[in-house]
């Protein structure tokens, strides 16, 4: 049986393999010349395991289409069939997963040979889906079901959303999938960002150079022009410096113009992820991560089409006016044999006349208009090409399954007289919307326009500049204009000069006023198709209904922030592209509020979805050597990265040299920790402000531990502060915080205006810390200064000679035993090492590393910022009140400390050991009553005690000496038992001897 099985199962592999994936009605070999494809190249790939093909330059959108698929997705919530609807990487329909890496949009990814796609989210396949059953249960499915079911019995809620999670959603990623690529990362700086390559983009850009600035033109595909590129050519209206009549021409001649400057730069298949504080841009660009900070920033990042509402509104077949045409002219697609044309501007004429140029004799138009509305030469021309015209007439359904069949239209005063017209292609055209997104990144605020049906930007931004369609142009001439505006405002904010600034300027606005057009016009019919109970969808991605988004304002959720959340419409992989505007204009019938007061949902980065190794683990990170490195790599230290630092984890054995350290002496290179020199008058002054302890009254030579808090309260890091004398300081900060805490201190400088110069000297100096009961022994052959505890006591600091090298001794003890810091310059780092190592030979003398450092410190309860705290700790919760000096006048955090100490406490950072011999990991969670109730920060098994022990975050109830708690190790909870005071030396005796 098993036999038959398996080789069932290897000939259907076979057979797929071999089948060739072709339930065409639009033929692959029909294809004519695109301009994005090459015809004498083919290519070959796999789609859910059949033989696809494909010519070079196509996408795997077009050469699924081209190949006569029509379902290429299933719905997120009710599993319907999806067909192609933007190609232009704004809508859900098209995620597939590819070489394994789901939800990748299909109309931007090109086609490569031997690619492996499959579809997502459906069982047991794309065109046969069992879970399709859920189209016919929308009834139980109302909108926020989850929030409205499921929750008592409270099991039920962890039975149902393991069930919800299986059954809906998008693609998902396999547990053996290792991308193994990694991103290189860079910094560019530009006077002039241009975000968008179509024509306001190439204008701007062009004008900028003009007037002498550096360009950098960011374009997300891999061509200049935009929507000039698939939209049907036009005439040209004369414009100052461009001596071209026709659409056709112009892509040429400014991409020809941008090839010729020097000044400009264009980063294709680039895409702007982030816009962030001080025109600082995030962009993806295949393997790379660009951080792009310019001086100013121009948006031309244009609009896209909107779907119309009608119940079947996502049948495969439906697609926009945009849409067709980027597959008639940028890949050689006959899309269909018979088509209706549905919406309310000149758009869908055009659509129309390019169906028809390319031999599609069969087609109605379906207007909202009046006659006397449309341009009359394209009426004319349609009339001409006997194509059928139903003014005043509305679709109100598509028909249907896995593919259109045809739509029932009407008239728009009487639904009644409504009649079906059969088609192969639905073409929709509900409006455009602006490409906003980064635009309210950058701070701009939106109003809705009414004659042009959509949001656009209003008000200004410093530094920041928009033209062409995201302003709201909707004509050539006015793209290039606003382009030339932009570029002129921007380099002027940049510094560069612009010759008869004030006369160019009006010469713009009135060039700009004459070419303003009539605007495209709204559905004039949603308001009656928002009274239809049908599927009539607003939101492709996350399968919600129009009727949804009325329950849940009748519901009470009328806020669009709120309603956002409860029908989640524009939480879906479009980000709101496709249905913000739809979602707006109805909710303002609904509320009866007019748009602009109902406004737009936020859009925060990153726009588009990230990967997350693009931005961690960078393949160029730059990885510090301390300058003992190569003695530890001679030593065969295991190496690893901490912060942006190559340190020795251990040398072999950690516990022997935690042990090592205990009762003979160890020496561990700590030049990785931040150094910064603070000198000046005002340095007292400065870091009494700084920190949360006081150092204006340090006596001379002494140290004192510091912990740095943001406004908040919350713990930023920690480390020492030595007074050297009373205007200079040597402070030591965390190994991963110092770029930070350098920058935090330079901020608050130049806030406080303090006589006060702060120099990093990190790399400049290097540290090693000799520790254990024979530190001082071994340390005494090396020096003349006096180490007896008398002379040199704990916390306090001598500058001297070691092995004859000038150091700072610093006298501490963050793993609990006697020791020393001894900082020099780092030139001598190989060589103190080894005079070290030498000079403790008979004391048998132990190198250590990081992790038997972290077994000692955890024993006296020493923390370390970021691993035992989080974005809530206060000195207060970590058990460090006594840092705290709240009788100073003032220090960054104190009113917020000020508050909690008042408040009481709610948890507290406390020592625990275990009852048995299991060991908990960092972040097992402690369990009371089935419950969590805290965590642990840091474990690991004690080599003194030989038992698991660390730091846990509790309640503060629980939070005292010998309290019983249990905490959870690989599923089993574990007995322990608190203790708030240091497991190892609990007096710090040692520390002084
Ligand atoms: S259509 Fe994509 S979030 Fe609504």
């Amino acid at each position: 049986m098993q036999l038959l099985v398996l080789l069932y199962m290897v000939i259907r592999k076979y057979y797929m393999k071999n089948k060739v994936n072709a339930d065409a009605k639009c033929n692959f070999k029909n294809r004519s010349n695109g301009s994005d494809i090459d015809l004498s190249k083919k290519i070959e790939f796999l789609f859910d395991e059949k033989k696809t093909y494909a010519y070079k330059g196509d996408n795997l959108a077009s050469a699924l289409y081209a190949s006569g698929r029509r379902v290429f997705s299933r719905s997120f919530k009710y599993h319907r069939p999806r067909g192609l609807l933007c190609v232009g990487g704004n809508c859900p329909n098209c995620l597939v997963t590819v070489n394994g890496v789901p939800n990748v949009k299909a109309c931007e990814k090109p086609v490569e040979m031997e690619m492996v796609v499959t579809s997502q989210n459906s069982w047991p396949s794309l065109n046969t889906d069992f879970f399709s059953i859920f189209d016919k249960m929308g009834w139980l499915m109302p909108v926020g079901f989850y929030y409205k079911f499921f929750h008592t019995p409270r099991i039920l809620w962890t039975i149902a959303s393991k069930i919800i999670r299986r059954i809906a959603g998008l693609g998902s990623i396999s547990n053996s999938f290792i991308d193994k690529g990694k991103y290189q990362h860079s910094n560019k700086h530009s006077d002039v960002v241009v975000i968008g390559g179509g024509p306001a983009g190439m204008s701007a850009a062009l004008s900028a150079a003009k007037y002498g600035a550096e360009v950098t033109l960011v374009e997300k595909s891999n061509y200049l022009g935009g929507h000039l590129r698939w939209n049907r050519p036009t005439e040209i209206n004369k414009i100052p410096e461009l001596d071209l009549s026709i659409t056709t021409k112009l892509v040429s001649f400014l991409s020809a113009e941008i090839n010729k400057s020097k000044l400009i730069q264009v980063m294709n298949n680039a895409s702007v992820f982030g816009d962030y504080e001080n025109n600082l841009l995030g962009i993806l660009k295949e393997k790379s991560f660009i951080k792009l900070r310019a001086k100013t920033v121009i948006f031309a990042t244009g609009s896209h089409e909107l779907p119309s509402t009608f119940e079947n509104n996502d049948l495969p077949g439906i697609m926009l006016c945009s849409a067709i045409q980027k597959l008639i002219r940028l890949y050689g697609i006959t899309p269909c044999k018979r088509a209706v044309i549905f919406g309310s501007s000149n758009f869908i004429y055009e659509t129309a006349l390019d169906l028809n140029d390319i031999g599609v004799e069969n087609i109605t138009i379906v207007d909202q208009r009046k006659s006397i509305e449309v341009d009359i030469e394209l009426l004319d021309e349609a009339k001409a090409r006997k194509i059928e015209i139903l003014f005043e007439y509305t679709v109100l359904k598509g028909v249907g399954g896995s593919d259109i069949k045809g739509c029932i239209v009407a008239p728009l005063d009487d639904f009644n007289k409504s009649k079906r017209i059969a088609c192969d292609l639905l073409a929709i055209s509900g409006g455009f919307q602006s490409n906003f997104g980064l635009l309210q990144q950058a701070g701009f605020k939106f109003r809705f326009d009414s004659k042009l049906d959509q949001f656009i930007p209003s008000g200004e931004v410093k530094g920041v500049f928009h033209a062409g369609r995201v302003s709201g142009s909707e004509s050539v001439e006015l793209d290039i204009l606003s382009g030339r505006k932009a570029a002129m405002e921007a380099v002027l904010f940049a510094g560069f000069e612009v010759p008869h600034v004030e006369n160019r300027q009006k010469e713009i606005e009135q060039l700009i006023e004459n070419n303003k057009e009539t605007s495209l016009k709204e559905d004039l019919n949603l308001e009656n198709k928002l009274k239809q109970t049908g599927k009539s969808f607003i939101c492709y991605c996350e399968d919600v209904l129009v009727k949804d988004v009325k329950t849940a304002i009748h519901e009470g959720y009328s806020d669009i922030e709120t309603l956002k959340r409860y029908t989640t419409v524009t939480m879906g992989p479009c980000q709101g592209e496709m249905c913000q505007n739809t979602f707006a204009k109805a909710c303002s019938i609904a509320t009866n509020v007019d748009v602009d007061t109902v406004g737009l949902t936020t859009r925060r980065p990153p726009l588009i979805p990230v990967p997350l190794r693009a931005i961690a683990n960078p393949i160029n990170l730059v990885s510090h050597a301390t300058s003992m490195d190569r003695m530890h790599r001679k030593s065969n230290a295991y190496m690893v990265d901490i912060g942006s630092w190559q340190r020795p984890l251990h040398y072999g054995d950690p516990v022997k040299e935690a042990l090592s350290v205990r009762n003979k002496v160890g020496i561990i290179d700590v030049s990785t920790l931040g150094k910064l020199d603070i000198q000046g008058v005002d340095s007292g002054m400065f870091l009494d402000k700084l920190y949360t302890h006081r150092y204006s009254n340090l006596k001379q030579a002494k140290i004192r531990y510091g912990i740095l808090c943001a406004d908040n309260g919350t713990i930023m890091d920690d480390g020492t502060v030595t007074k050297l004398n009373d205007q200079h300081y040597f402070v030591t900060t965390s190994t991963s915080g110092i770029e930070s805490i350098e920058q935090w201190f330079k901020w608050w400088k130049v806030s406080m205006k303090q006589s006060v110069y702060i120099t990093n000297v990190t790399s400049a100096f290097s540290a090693i810390n000799i520790a254990g009961p024979d530190a001082r022994n071994t340390l005494a052959k090396l020096t003349d200064i006096k180490l007896d505890t008398n002379r040199f006591p704990y916390m306090t600091s001598i500058q001297g000679k070691v092995a004859e090298i000038d150091v700072l001794l610093l006298r501490v003890g963050f793993v609990g035993e006697v020791g020393w810091e001894i900082h020099f310059p780092s030139e001598y780092g190989e060589y103190m090492w080894d005079a070290l190592l030498s000079a403790g030979k008979e004391f048998d003398i132990t190198p250590f590393g990081v992790e038997a450092q972290r077994i000692l410190r955890l024993e006296k309860h020493h923390i370390i910022p970021n691993q035992d705290t989080d974005i809530l700790s206060t000195p207060l919760n970590s058990g460090a009140e006594w840092a705290v000096k709240f009788d100073k006048d003032d220090f960054i955090g104190k009113q917020a400390l000020v508050f909690d100490k008042n408040k009481g406490l709610d948890s507290l950072l406390v020592g625990f050991i275990m009852e048995d011999q299991k060991i908990p990991d960092d972040g097992d969670p402690v369990i009371m009553d089935g419950k969590p109730i805290g965590k642990v920060t840091s474990a690991r098994n004690s080599p003194v005690f030989g038992k698991g022990f660390g730091l846990v975050s509790l309640p503060i109830s629980f939070a005292k000496e010998d309290t019983p708690i249990f905490i959870r190790v690989n599923g089993e909870n574990l007995p322990a038992r608190v203790v708030t005071s240091p497991l190892y030396d609990p007096q710090g005796e040692k520390l002084k001897l």
